[in-house]
Order: C-alpha cells, then structure tokens, then sequence
C-alpha cells in the first residue's frame, strides 16, 4: 500500500483499552471512559481486517493495546494471527506484568521473535509511583526471562520526565553494556490531559549530552527494515543499542509506515491526528472483501504528511489518550 511516497506494511493492532498499569504519562487525569465491551472488535474481526490489509501489502503486525495481555483467550487470538502466512514478523508492546516465563514460550512457540516492554526507572519506589502499580519485579523479571529465552531483540522503552527519572538515564543506559537490549528514549508526548506537565518533558538532545558525559561519543548504528522511528547508537564495546525516538524534536512522518487499528475497529492512520476511519461497522454490516479493502485504502489517503505536536496549536486540540489508541 502506498501514501504519497510512503510504502505502508506495518500495522498496528491494538486489542484492547484496558491497561492493568496506570502510567502517569498515558492515563488522563480526569475520569476517562472505557470503551464498552460491545464496541471492542472481536478477535474474529480483528483476524479478518489483518487478512484483507495483508492482500493489501502488510507485512509486519505489532500487538498493542492498553495492555494486550489484560485481554481474555489473547493466545489463542495470537496463534491465530501468527498463522497468517503473509504476514512475516509479528511482535508485541506490553508492560510484561503479566507474562510468565511458560506464556513467554507460548509466544515463542508461535514464532513471535521481537517484544518490547516499558521501563522508565530501576527503582522500584519510582517504578509503583510512575505506573500506580508495585510491579517492578515482575517487569524485570518478565524482561530477563524473554533474553534468556532467544526473544531478539528484546526492546526497552523509557520515557524521561523531568523530576520523576531524569536521574536515570545513565542507569537504564548501563543495561546496554551487559545485554544486547535495545533501549529506547520516547519523548514525552503530551496526550490528553495526562497529570505531566509540558514543563517535565525532557528531549533528546539532553538524554544524549548526559549519556555521552557518563559513557563517551555515541556512535550511530546502521538502520534496518525493522527499525521503525528509533534513530539507534552504541556506546563504544556496548552489547545493545540507545535509540531516541523524537516524536518532538524531530519529525518522523516522511519516514512512518505504519497504519493502526484500534481496539474499536477503526482504522487511524497517524497516531497524532484524531482522523479514524470505521472499518468494524461496513464489516458487521456484511461489506464485502472488496468493499472493505476500499475502506482501507482510503484511510491510508488520509495519512497525513506531518504532524503538529510541537505547534501551540495543538495544546488545545482533544488527542485521543494512547491506551485508546494503543501507542
Ligand atoms: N508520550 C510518550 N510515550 C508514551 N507512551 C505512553 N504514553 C506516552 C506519552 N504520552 C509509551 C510508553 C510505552 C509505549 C506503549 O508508549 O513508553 O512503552
Ligand atoms: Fe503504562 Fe502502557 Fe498501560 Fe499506558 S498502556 S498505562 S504506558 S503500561
């Protein structure tokens, strides 16, 4: 599939709203209301919109939610999904909460290769005060398991807060010196009305000065196909890889080639333009193959060529909250 002159083969496939973590940066403040269960795409629903979008050129899946694992018969639902023989590279974004060393190799044993988990803290007081939950155990646990299983690679996201863990940017950073993780910066992105001030937002360019002042030049890593928006470096005789994700400080639009399906079954072509378009509908109403490989293409229209994040504008602007979205 193409937009513009960019080729889409990626699509995101959130499962569900509902997140067992309350992360201070992604949950609104106020009182938000879940998406009632009727209105959540069936797994059956979910498989075939994926089936249509591979004819379409999908390639790569990625499993987002909330957090996908929060979600009932989800194995049986990814070993379905792993079955779709177009579709080459499957992987999951999860907080690891609650991911065993036994579902770990469940998802192995369906040929998932690649996870990424979220960590912004090694202390787990901070940890229980970033996600409302005291889970940092099963979080490290969770990520040490996926690394000694073969899961590769095993990704790291971290997002950096001003007052909150900007103080440990060089702990989480030393993890690559031991272990082939890849550690991922993401700029704080103001959604919603999350309990994170714009002021708390640290950006790139200081993560990196406080990097390269502990551990030396970061040298830049070559890209691959899987790479997505992480622009990647290594600190000098590392195992893993720092990358920056820069929603903020840089645009990536030029570069996306991802489409998303929420847990809602509408098609959303940026995640930081409030633009859906419903695919569950047509689909419940009987639309036909055709029919509904119409109604994706013509989202991907409207994918748009850049984004406004950093525009004042757009403070005002009612973005949907990522577990909605699914990030
Ligand atoms: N800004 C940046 N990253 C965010 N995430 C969630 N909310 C935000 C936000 N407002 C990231 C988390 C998680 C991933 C799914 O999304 O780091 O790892
Ligand atoms: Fe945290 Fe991810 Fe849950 Fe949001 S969806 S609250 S980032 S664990």
């Amino acid at each position: 599939m193409i937009a513009g002159n960019r080729t889409i083969n990626y699509l995101r496939i959130s499962v569900t709203d509902r997140c067992n973590f309350r992360c201070q940066y992604c949950i609104p403040s106020s009182p938000f209301k879940m998406i009632p269960h009727e209105k959540i795409a069936k797994y059956e629903e979910i498989l075939k919109i994926t089936r249509l979008a591979c004819e379409l050129g999908i390639t790569k899946a990625r499993i987002t939610g909330g957090e996908p694992f929060v979600r009932k018969n989800i194995f049986s639902f990814l070993e379905r999904l792993c079955a779709i023989e177009s579709l080459k590279d499957i992987s999951i974004t999860s907080n690891g909460a609650l991911l065993t060393r036994e579902k770990i190799k469940k998802l192995i044993d369906f040929g998932i290769k690649r996870l990424n988990f979220s960590l912004d803290t090694l202390d787990p007081v901070k940890f229980a005060r970033i996600t409302g939950r005291d889970r940092f155990h099963q979080v490290f646990d969770t990520i040490f398991t996926s690394h000694e299983l073969g899961i590769s690679p095993v990704k790291i996201n971290a997002v950096i807060l001003r007052g909150i863990n900007d103080d440990e940017i060089e702990n989480i950073t030393a993890l690559t010196l031991k272990y082939p993780f890849h550690i991922r910066f993401i700029e704080y992105m103001p959604m919603g009305d999350s309990a994170i001030e714009k002021q708390q937002q640290v950006l790139t360019r200081e993560i990196k000065e406080k990097i390269e002042s502990k551990f030396g030049k970061l040298i830049p890593v070559k890209r691959n196909a899987n790479d997505g928006p992480a622009k990647k470096f290594q600190i000098q005789g590392a195992r893993g890889i720092v990358g920056f994700i820069t929603p903020i400080s840089s645009h990536f639009c030029s570069d996306c080639n991802r489409l998303r399906l929420t847990s809602r079954g509408t098609l959303r072509p940026c995640l930081l333009n409030n633009y859906e378009k419903d695919i569950i509908n047509p689909l419940r109403n009987n639309a036909t193959d055709d029919e509904l490989k119409a109604i994706i293409l013509s989202a991907l229209t409207k994918k748009p060529s850049f984004h406004g994040l950093t525009d004042q504008s757009v403070k005002n602007m009612p973005i949907s909250h990522m577990t909605s979205i699914g990030g």
